[in-house]
């Protein structure tokens, strides 16, 4: 029997049940693949909340969804395929569609998987931008006592500032601080007040765990650190907070991290780092983890300082045109130093200084 022709259609987002299906679909890549294949933005857009996307999809006869793909702010790109519908050509089909209305789409490979270097491969991408996944072992007691897990750097916090929970009265506090921190980064910079209160609603989200370095004098925030429990499948459907979700966490994720440019080269970050740490090793956590941009050289060597490695790495792929002009990731292509829109999950670092 001939194969029907794949049919990409641009569904609203409110159309009822796509968020629901996309988020099976995602659901069952994430558990074929071990990466999640979406991260928070187009998790949070599809949802109705955030920012606003453009939906691209691919039915079975049947009604099931065979494929998914978002085009997000900053023509920031994500596809997904379910496991079942692969090899058929609706990868392909969705990054055209997607491409067609945005030549300037660039798509995240969470992982890099084979399947995604193939595609990208086949459709002449080339690699724009690198995110490392970084990790290290947490632990308490004969764990830490036989060297198997470097110990955890101590919390010293610099003079003029004090290391405490999030309090709501520093919502803009935060939200400003972010924003200077991340002032020429494409996506983590944009965030506003409403992008912050989704997160500290989302079921994941832990005020003891959100960090918050504050001026000693006035109390505003100077910088700060999200930190975001997951449980041992890495899934995000099974992220654990307070706000109402239940397994049991297992991996603790350095969420973002921002210092003020003002305060930048105090210590404030390597602070705000070591009491993340003892917090989500006080969680019992088993691993903590973060992402940085792979040529975010300065970071990274702050990472790895405190035992941290990379476990893998997340590619943003564009179309191989001629590469004048390009900017990265959003794309600028200067080599400032704040980190990403995200890995699976999130994930940002910055305190707005140049880097390398
Ligand atoms: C990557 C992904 C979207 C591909 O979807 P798909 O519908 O199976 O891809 P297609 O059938 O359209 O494949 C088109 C071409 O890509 C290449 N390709 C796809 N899967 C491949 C694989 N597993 N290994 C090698 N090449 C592959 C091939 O050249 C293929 O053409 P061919 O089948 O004629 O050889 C899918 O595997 C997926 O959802 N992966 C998880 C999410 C992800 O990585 N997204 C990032 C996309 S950049």
């Amino acid at each position: 029997m001939p194969t029907p022709p794949i049919r990409v259609e641009w569904p609203d987002a409110a159309l009822d049940g796509l968020a629901a299906a996309v988020e099976r679909l995602a659901d069952q890549a994430t558990a074929a693949d071990k990466a999640a294949p979406l991260n928070d933005e187009a998790l949070f857009a599809l949802a109705g909340h955030g920012q606003p996307a453009a939906h691209v999809a691919v039915w079975e006869a049947a009604g099931t969804l065979a494929g998914y793909g978002q085009l997000g702010p900053g023509a920031s790109a994500q596809v997904v395929v379910a496991p079942e519908s692969r090899r058929r050509g609706v990868g392909l089909a969705l990054v055209q569609a997607i491409w067609e209305a945005e030549p300037a789409a660039e798509f995240w490979a969470f992982g890099n998987l084979p399947a995604a270097q193939g595609l990208a491969r086949r459709l002449g991408a080339r690699p724009v931008r690198e995110l490392l996944c970084l990790e290290r072992a947490l632990g308490t007691g004969p764990a830490l006592a036989t060297g198997a897990i470097p110990p955890l750097p101590a919390a010293e916090t610099p003079p003029g500032a004090v290391l405490r929970a999030f309090q709501p009265a520093d919502l803009d506090g935060l939200v400003a601080v972010n924003a200077r921190a991340f002032a020429r980064h494409p996506e983590q910079g944009r965030w506003t007040r409403a992008d912050v209160e989704v997160r500290l609603a989302a079921d994941w989200f832990d005020p003891a765990g959100l960090l918050v370095a504050a001026d000693e004098q006035t109390g505003s925030p100077v910088g700060f650190l999200w930190t975001k429990l997951h449980a041992a499948d890495g899934s995000d459907a099974s992220t654990v907070g307070s706000n109402g979700a239940t397994a049991a966490p297992a991996r603790g994720e350095v969420y973002v991290v921002a210092v003020d440019p003002a305060w930048a080269g105090q210590g404030v970050g390597r602070a705000l780092l070591a009491a993340g740490l003892a917090y989500l090793a006080g969680r019992g956590l088993r691993e903590a983890f973060l992402y940085v941009e792979g040529d975010q050289a300065r970071a990274q060597r702050l990472y790895r300082g405190f035992g941290f490695s990379a476990v893998r790495s997340d590619i943003r792929y564009a179309a191989g045109k001629p590469a004048e002009g390009r900017r990265r990731g959003d794309g600028g292509g200067s080599s400032h130093g704040t980190a990403a829109d995200t890995g699976a999950s999130g994930g940002a670092v910055g305190d707005g200084r140049e880097e390398r």
